[in-house]
């Protein structure tokens, strides 16, 4: 049984064949209505999610299966005090694999140990979110044409923001990636990912806090909200929240075959005139999130 808790668990090829499968189903749906009759996923959602959890359950309805779970911590018993161990020993007899979203970083990782069936983390806190990063992929490899020999520029909250650790953690085993983080300086990449992934992997990376300062270099540029949730007084949220604003002028300096991506929700870092800008992408990157899930769900459940 595998589950998938941290995007290395699954080799460049496993990734490569999940994004063909993705692929294969958006041109193909009609072939995989059924693949998943009389399966059932569950979402344990412990935290809040539009897109994660929503794409989830479309991706098992389109595949023929059925859901259950919950959209809130409080509508469960675990605001009765239950803890995630005995919640996912009991929903892993009601279901054949499980997404589950939490603020506690390693908790999907926990619940994985306790499971009678695949886990998959839908997000723990400023942790990994490795169903993103799988969609961020597929994204690239459909708008760009490749994840080899690109430049890709993470601009924002990269401190708290669990899809850009998993993005830069998946990229890292692809030729020739250069990566420049854009942030201020609180709210800078972690020293894990600079010491223990890059460096180690002799990865090309700068970090720089002008957003501009590499923009016509970018094949990709990945935006994100700072994470007020993870921030431990108000004010300093406040202080850094409008650190990037990403416009049109500013976009007009990147390259015409740029694209713009964004794990959303998008609060003010993109301005809402970028969004008719052809290089915006994250509207559909959000879309093609449904269908990596789909794949994802026919792999953890060995459905060919
Ligand atoms: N990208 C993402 O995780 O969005 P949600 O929080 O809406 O699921």
């Amino acid at each position: 049984m595998r589950h998938l808790i941290d995007i290395l668990e699954l080799s460049v090829d496993e990734i490569d064949a999940l994004i063909e499968t993705a692929n294969d189903i958006i041109a193909n749906p009609e072939k995989y209505a059924e693949k998943c009759r009389h399966k059932k996923l569950a979402t344990l959602f412990f935290e809040p999610s539009t897109r994660t959890r929503l794409s989830f359950e479309a991706a098992m309805y389109e595949l023929g299966g059925n859901v259950l779970g919950f959209s809130e911590a409080a509508s469960s018993s675990s605001a009765k005090g239950e803890s995630v161990s005995d919640t996912i020993k009991v929903v892993s007899s009601y279901a054949d694999i499980i997404a589950m979203r939490h603020p506690k970083e390693g908790a999907p990782m926990v619940a994985s140990m306790k499971s009678d069936v695949p886990v998959i983390n839908a997000g723990d806190g400023g942790h990994n979110h490795p169903t993103q990063t799988l969609t961020d992929l597929l994204t690239i490899k459909r708008e760009i044409g490749r994840l080899d020999n690109i430049v890709i520029g993470y601009c924002g909250d990269l401190k708290f923001g669990r899809t850009v650790h998993s993005l830069a953690n998946a990229l890292s085993r692809y030729k020739n990636v250069k990566m420049v983080f854009i942030s201020p300086e609180e709210l800078r990449i972690p020293d894990y990912i600079i010491e223990e992934v890059l460096k180690p992997l002799g990865i090309e990376y700068v970090e720089t806090a002008d957003l501009m300062e590499y923009m016509p270099e970018l094949d990709v540029l990945y935006m994100t909200r700072v994470q007020r949730e993870r921030f431990f007084n108000e004010a300093d949220y406040i202080r850094l929240k409008d650190s990037y604003i990403l416009d049109a002028e500013k976009l007009s300096h990147a390259k015409e075959t740029a694209c713009v991506l964004h794990p959303l929700p998008r609060v003010n870092e993109i301005a809402i005139e970028v969004d008719e800008d052809p290089r915006a992408k994250y509207f559909i990157q959000a879309k093609y999130g449904k269908y990596i899930r789909m794949a994802l769900i026919l792999k953890l459940l060995g459905i060919e």
